[in-house]
């Protein structure tokens, strides 16, 4: 029998990314498919993937086509055949038809969130691991926070989570629904945030807008957060 030696670091960063993948089942629901792996430099791409990183360092590359592979994972889960994932005007994923979905990278590891859009319109992911968000400047606050934001409600999550982290890593999800959606840049100010626990609302300024959030932290070390746009909210947006 062949024996498998996995390292202590690596077994460490999949079960921590297993664990993000639990969650984020959980808040997606059953007509979501998930897929997490650690950064991985072997996984294949498709030749359109392979040209928009042609001229990107190694690292780029690696987390490029290991959140394209969870992302065909996720799909998979849902009985979508393995294709390419284009990059969109946005540097968006563009998603095969009929689906929408996600991807985030953290220093070590990627997760990707596919949705069937008949159950969300569109949906964000974020993966904040604990040293990104100890390093995030005091200063971030002057452009991450909206003028009427109240930071004090994120106050149940664990001290070792900077509130401002906290509000970083939900806006990055909530622009990763809303950006595509919306085919604009959007950038964090025009979004507030209301936190509850667990959960919380992003508002686009100046529209009927709002998604849906949830965050947790999974085995303190990641700030894991979602965002989704259901069907009613999608359809006032739009009109
Ligand atoms: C766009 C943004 C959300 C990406 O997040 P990030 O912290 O750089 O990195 P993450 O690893 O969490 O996510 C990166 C992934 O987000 C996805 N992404 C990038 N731009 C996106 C957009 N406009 N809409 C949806 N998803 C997007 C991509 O899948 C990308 O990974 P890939 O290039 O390997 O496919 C982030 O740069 C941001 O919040 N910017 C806000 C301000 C701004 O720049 N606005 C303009 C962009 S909308």
């Amino acid at each position: 029998m062949p024996i498998i030696v996995v390292r202590s670091a690596e077994f460490t960063q999949l079960h921590v990314l297993q664990a993000a993948a639990d969650q984020l089942r959980e808040w997606f629901g059953p007509s979501s498919g998930v897929g997490v792996s650690p950064i991985d430099g072997r996984r294949p791409m498709f030749p359109e993937e392979e040209a928009h990183v042609q001229r990107a360092v190694s690292r780029r590359r690696d987390e490029f086509s290991t959140g394209r592979w969870c992302a065909r994972q996720a799909l998979a889960e849902l009985g979508e055949p393995f294709g390419p994932i284009p990059v969109g005007p946005l540097r968006n994923p563009v998603w095969p038809e009929g689906f929408t979905g996600s991807i985030s990278h953290t220093d070590g590891g990627c997760a990707a969130v596919v949705a069937r859009c008949a159950a969300w319109k569109a949906v964000g992911i974020d993966l904040l691991d604990r040293d990104a968000a100890a390093t995030l400047p005091a200063g971030a606050g002057r452009f991450l926070t909206h003028r009427h934001e109240d930071l004090a409600a994120s106050a149940s999550a664990p001290a070792w989570v900077p509130p401002l982290a906290l509000l970083f890593s939900a806006k990055e999800a909530a622009i990763k629904a809303l950006s595509p959606w919306l085919q604009r840049f959007v950038d964090f100010h025009e979004i507030r945030l209301q936190f509850d626990e667990g959960a919380f609302t992003a508002t686009l300024d100046g529209a009927e807008m709002k998604v849906a959030g949830w965050w947790t932290t999974v085995l303190d070390k990641l700030i894991v957060t979602g965002a989704a746009m259901n069907a009613k909210t999608a359809k006032t947006a739009k009109s």
